[in-house]
C-alpha cells in the first residue's frame, strides 16, 4: 500500500470510529495525492470538522487549495471548515480537541509553519516565514508568497490525539532523520514529535 493510501486508510478509520471527528489538515504538494485518493474514498464528512494547520497572512491560498483539492468534492458542511484565526486554540479545545492531525514536513524540518526556532510551547500565532520556505512554496505554487503566515503552534499539534506525518522525496530525508532520531531541538521543529505517544511516519 502506498503511503498516501495508508494515510487515507487512517483518516477513514478515524471517521468510521467517530463520524463527528475533528481533523487537522495540511496543505502542500505532498498532500495532493492524499486528497486525490480521499476524494475517491467516498467517506462521509457530514458530521466531521476540519481545522487547517496554517494560512498566509494575505490572501486565501491554502483555503483555495483545500476547496479545490477536497472540500468541493466531499459532503463536508462549510460551517465545519476552519482556518487559523485569533482564538483558534480555544476553538479547538471547545470542539473537544483534534482526533487526527495530518502533517507534512518542510525541507528545513518545519511542521505547519513552525520554522526552526519555534518553541515547544507555541500556540496559534502570526509567524515569520523562512526565506527558504517562501522560495520553495513559490516555486511549487507559482504564486508570490507573503512573508508572514498564521500557524498553529507546536503545543497545538502535540495536543492532537493522533498524528500522522506524510513525507515523500529525497530532499526530505535529512529533515525526517533529524526529526525522528536526533536530539529534540528547536533547530528541527518536527523533532518535538518525539514527545508524542501516537505518531505514525509515512515516508517514501
Ligand atoms: C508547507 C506547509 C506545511 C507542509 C510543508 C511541506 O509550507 N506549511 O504544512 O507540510 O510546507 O510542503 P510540501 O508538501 O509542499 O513539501
Amino acid at each position: 500500500m502506498s503511503i498516501e493510501q495508508q494515510a487515507v486508510e487512517l483518516i477513514a478509520q478515524t471517521l468510521r470510529d467517530k463520524p463527528a471527528a475533528n481533523l487537522m489538515l495540511a496543505t502542500g504538494s505532498t498532500m495532493e495525492p492524499v486528497y486525490a485518493l480521499l476524494r475517491e474514498a467516498g467517506l462521509d464528512f457530514s458530521l466531521a470538522n476540519t481545522f487547517n494547520l496554517d494560512e498566509y497572512i494575505e490572501g486565501n491560498q491554502f483555503r483555495e487549495f483545500m476547496n479545490a483539492q477536497l472540500f468541493e468534492h466531499v459532503n463536508i458542511c462549510s460551517t465545519n471548515v476552519h482556518f487559523p484565526t485569533l482564538g483558534y486554540d480555544e476553538l479547538i479545545y471547545d470542539a473537544g480537541g483534534i482526533d487526527l492531525c495530518i502533517l507534512g514536513i518542510g525541507v528545513n524540518g518545519h511542521i505547519a509553519f513552525n520554522e526552526p526556532g519555534a518553541s515547544i510551547n507555541s500556540r496559534t500565532r502570526v509567524v515569520e516565514l523562512d526565506v527558504s520556505t517562501r522560495v520553495r512554496n513559490s516555486q511549487l505554487s507559482g504564486a508570490e508568497i507573503p512573508s508572514k503566515a498564521i500557524s498553529v503552534g507546536i503545543a497545538t499539534i502535540l495536543d492532537c490525539k493522533q498524528i500522522i506525518v506524510v513525507a515523500s522525496g529525497k530532499e526530505k530525508h535529512e529533515a525526517i532523520n533529524n526529526a525522528r532520531y536526533s536530539d529534540i531541538s528547536d533547530k528541527c521543529p518536527a523533532s518535538f514529535l518525539q514527545t508524542h505517544s501516537d505518531v505514525t511516519w509515512l515516508v517514501s
